[in-house]
């Protein structure tokens, strides 16, 4: 790949907002677009040697739509509207130009699989059999015993079908009962959607983050999804095959077609939440068969790994055999629905040392081949959250109340962003407030102010690794290839263009021999960065690794 010909978005680096916890600036508790607007420089303050900011290349704003907020924004009451919790129309416009003018694109949340329920669409759909939009959402009647029409449930627990009185039938939700899924089999609902697309990319976003862009479709029959071999918890959604509820066939056509929308404007971007459950089916196919669906499907590997070197490379091997010519793979660590990896990986036995878990997996996920995307608070170490009373919890929609049944909640991963070590961590441009979650008890220390003075901080990593990367052609575009077949507990492999090779060395433990065989005999190396060695020296290809060291180096 030649860097000049690469489209923006595959050599940029994409940093998750989560609105209500970035940046309180109105005083209110929740965060909004003012407060994002304030903490831009932080993110880019367009100076390529900023010694505060980190250098990012786009922000993606987890939805800042109209939305009751059941499911935080994620259920959507108005598409055209921006929710008063984080300001105006007004205020998105200057968000889009501030940032604009430091360099930083701007990617919203599309939550096109679903709608609020009290979204007028909804609202009129489920007031008799005969509205307009009538069909509008997935109906069906009950059961010949007045139960469910199927067995599809829902994503977060117990059955997906709600009855509705109004209708004497029930609609389908992938998620929440808050959360109707709409039907788009109905031509009417598609043009509406392309329509508020449109709106979007008229006002100059630079994209969209396709929300669950993998269950847009369902079977038009409504046919029962099979059982998995063994499964006995009926209520459990990942005991089915969801043959008839997720990946469908026709998901690609909806998605194509919005892929063609996009392309009307200029160099604008898909990303897709393309979750997927079964290993067999890989989200590389939503790049489309002659790339046509999907720029950045996201891939989850990284995500569901555990922190082994081993499986980290299978995933990596594995992307780097599926991923179709001239498409990037779009890894992240952190989302607003996982765990952070800190507090996911140090759980496990070559996991002793978290500042080094932090930088060796910032630099597996800057440096293979693809697009990065990080999560706000990432990069200073945040973890999660542990003890967040019940009465402060704010998700919601993770519970079935007809059923009982619930997923874990996701609020531990979605606390404050922690600026620095004032009351809230800063979060807060008011006073005294309450925020939308309690901050993170760590805040005194890890928090961005105090991270920027200390020079060995992950803070201060990632911002050279970051600059390290965007100096690097090979980093960028190159071509990703292994030293080590099977590894144990270090990685070592190589990014390379005709004009650049860099090399990257991570040791999950403690001092070893880097045991490579004589494949690089490449005699000179120039220190990029690295926790162990100083910056800028030439050195030889080092025979033995220091504990947890993370070096990259460029062939001198
Ligand atoms: C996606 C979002 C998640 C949300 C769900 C329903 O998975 O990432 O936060 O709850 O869709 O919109």
């Amino acid at each position: 790949m030649n860097l000049k010909k690469t489209k923006w978005w595959q050599k940029s680096v994409i940093y998750q907002i989560y609105p209500l916890t970035f940046a309180d600036a109105n005083g209110d508790g929740k965060g909004d677009l003012k407060g994002i607007i304030r903490r831009l420089d932080y993110l880019n303050d367009g100076n390529p040697n900023s010694q505060t900011s980190l250098g990012i290349d786009a922000i993606w704003l987890s939805p800042i739509n109209q939305s009751p907020m059941i499911d935080n924004g994620y259920d959507v009451s108005d598409y055209r509207d921006i929710c008063p919790t984080f300001g105006t129309l007004a205020d998105f416009e200057k968000l889009l130009n501030e940032a604009h003018q430091r360099g930083i694109k701007v990617i919203m949340d599309l939550v096109i699989n679903h709608t609020s329920n009290q979204h007028n669409w909804f609202i009129e759909s489920s007031s008799s059999r005969d509205n307009p939009k009538s069909d509008w959402y997935l109906w069906q009647d009950p059961a010949p015993d007045g139960g469910v029409p199927n067995n599809w449930l829902s994503y977060f627990g117990g059955s997906g079908w709600t009855f509705n009185q109004q209708r004497g039938q029930y609609y389908y939700h992938t998620f929440n009962y808050n959360q109707p899924d709409v039907n788009w089999r109905n031509p009417d609902v598609k043009a509406a959607i392309y329509d508020m697309i449109r709106f979007w990319l008229n006002k100059g976003v630079d994209g969209f983050r396709l929300d669950a862009s993998s269950v847009y479709s369902k079977d038009q029959y409504f046919r029962d999804n099979p059982m998995k071999f063994g499964a006995t918890d009926k209520n459990d959604y990942n005991n089915q095959h969801h043959l008839y509820n997720k990946n469908l066939p026709d998901n690609h056509q909806i998605i194509k077609e919005i892929r063609q929308l996009i392309d009307e404007y200029d160099d604008r971007v898909i990303l897709g939440e393309t979750f997927i459950d079964n290993r067999l089916y890989d989200s590389v196919v939503f790049y489309g068969v002659n790339n046509d669906e999907l720029h950045l499907p996201f891939t989850f590997e990284f995500a569901f790994s555990p922190w082994y070197p081993a499986y980290l490379q299978q995933e990596i091997e594995k992307k780097e055999l599926l991923t179709p010519a001239g498409a990037s793979p779009t890894y992240f660590l952190d989302n607003h629905d996982i765990p952070r990896h800190l507090s996911r990986w140090i759980e496990c036995s070559l996991c002793t040392n978290p500042k080094a878990i932090a930088k060796a997996a910032a630099t597996i996920l800057l440096t293979v081949r693809g697009t990065p995307l990080l999560y706000y608070g990432q990069e200073i170490g945040m973890v999660n959250h542990l003890n967040i009373p019940p009465e402060k919890a704010r998700d919601k929609a993770v519970a079935n109340p007809q059923s009982g049944e619930s997923v874990p909640s996701r609020d531990g991963a979605r606390t404050p962003m922690q600026w620095d070590d004032s009351a809230q961590a800063g979060f807060s441009f008011g006073k005294n407030v309450e925020p939308w979650l309690p901050v993170n008890e760590n805040y005194l220390d890890v928090n961005v102010e105090n991270k920027l003075k200390q020079d060995d901080s992950i803070l201060n990593f990632y911002k050279s690794l970051l600059r390290v990367r965007k100096n690097s052609e090979a980093l960028q575009v190159g071509r990703w290839r292994t030293l080590i077949y099977y590894p144990y507990e270090h990685l070592a492999y190589l990014r390379e263009t005709e004009h650049e090779s860099v090399l990257i060395l991570i040791n999950f433990s403690y001092e070893k021999d880097l045991g490579l065989d004589e494949s690089i005999e490449i005699p000179m190396w120039e220190v990029l960065l690295s926790n162990k060695r100083k910056t800028g020296k030439i050195i030889d290809l080092p025979e033995k690794l220091q504990p947890f060291e993370v070096s990259i180096l460029r062939k001198s």
